[in-house]
């Protein structure tokens, strides 16, 4: 087989049809919303690696720490032939996991983001030519279609990006993930985990702006995808931290009365000035809600792992 395949499991005017869709439902609702996945276009995942190096957003470099520790133990209990991670990115941590299987046949990165994909999946042939990369262009949230790989299988999922989804979606999910593990395989959890407040609103509202320019970035996702004429400088970027529900919720503020028209929905968008448009969530953990949430969908945690400074947790359930 060729070194490098691209499957799309979605054609692109589906995309584009989930696009409005998502905007119609969001924007015409109180409070308005965008759902996060429209973050990233080419330009998003861009700004994305920009604040993976961000003297504030320490997950990156937490994550990267563990995995540095660990990756050895986590191919000693899983043996893994076949790699999955969802929402993949830059693959840039993975590559720790990749050195560290040894009988690993295959490397399945899964992401929305096409650009992401294509750009980490020609790099990692290049570096390693052994490598047999198939990724897959993919919703996490929806039905997924792994393809015929060797097992056993570890299916990663990085970044604290399973804190993007709310409680409700995290169930749905685990529960699917579940569904596609067989015994033998196992999942890799990345979490970032409760900590002080201040720590955690300056990893998302940083000195140099960049976690404002991307959470503004999905404002243009929509002017050039539905023509609508969002002005990004009319909005103020906001991230504060909801105690009861211990995560981060960012969130883009109306600096004016304003109205936002969207041709292709034929819709017309009023905020009102200081009305804010809630655009993400990022869920913190505690070792105890982890252990129950992959419980409550059959999965045993069977390791915990945290950077030095406990603030961010690998947990790795093998399927019995
Ligand atoms: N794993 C990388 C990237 C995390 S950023 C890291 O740890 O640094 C989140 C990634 O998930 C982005 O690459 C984004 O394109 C992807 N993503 C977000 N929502 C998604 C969805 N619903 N389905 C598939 N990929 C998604
Ligand atoms: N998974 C990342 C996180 O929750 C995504 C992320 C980082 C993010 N910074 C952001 C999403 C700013 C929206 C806005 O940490």
């Amino acid at each position: 087989m060729s070194p490098f395949l691209l499957t799309r499991t979605l054609p692109e005017d589906a995309t584009d049809a989930a696009l409005r869709a998502d905007v119609l439902e969001g924007l015409t609702r109180t409070p308005k919303t965008l759902p996060p996945k429209w973050f990233y276009d080419a330009h998003g995942s861009e700004l994305f690696e920009q604040i993976t190096e961000l003297p504030e957003y320490y997950p990156t470099r937490a994550e990267r720490e563990i995995l540095v520790d660990r990756a050895g133990e986590i191919a000693a209990a899983t043996g893994a032939r076949t790699l999955v991670e969802l929402g993949s990115g830059s693959s840039d941590k993975t590559r720790h996991l990749l050195d560290a299987l040894t009988d690993l046949a295959v490397y399945v990165p899964v992401d929305v983001s096409e650009s992401a994909l294509t750009q980490a999946g020609h790099a990692l042939i290049e570096e390693r030519p052994g490598l047999n990369v198939h990724a897959l262009i993919a919703d996490f949230t929806g039905a997924l279609a792994l393809p015929e790989t060797p097992g056993p299988r570890l299916l990663a999922f990085l970044g604290g990006t399973i804190g993007n989804l709310l409680p409700a979606e995290r169930a749905t999910f685990f529960a699917g993930l579940r569904a596609l593990l067989s015994p033998g395989d196992a999942l890799l959890l990345g979490t970032d985990l409760v900590k002080d407040e201040q720590v955690l609103v300056r990893a998302y509202d940083d000195a140099a702006g960049v976690t404002a320019a991307f959470n503004k970035n999905v404002l243009t996702v929509v002017d050039r995808e539905l023509g609508a004429d969002f002005d990004a400088g009319a909005f103020d970027h906001v991230a504060l931290w909801d105690s009861a529900n211990e995560w981060i919720e960012m969130r883009l503020r109306s600096r004016t009365d304003q109205t936002v028209k969207i041709p292709a929905l034929d819709l017309a968008v009023d905020f009102a000035a200081g009305e804010e448009l809630r655009t993400e969530i990022s869920a913190k953990f505690r070792k105890e809600g982890v252990r129950t949430e992959l419980s409550t969908a059959g999965l045993e945690l069977a390791h915990w792992w945290t950077d030095r400074e406990g603030r961010f947790a690998l947990s790795l359930s093998v399927v019995r």
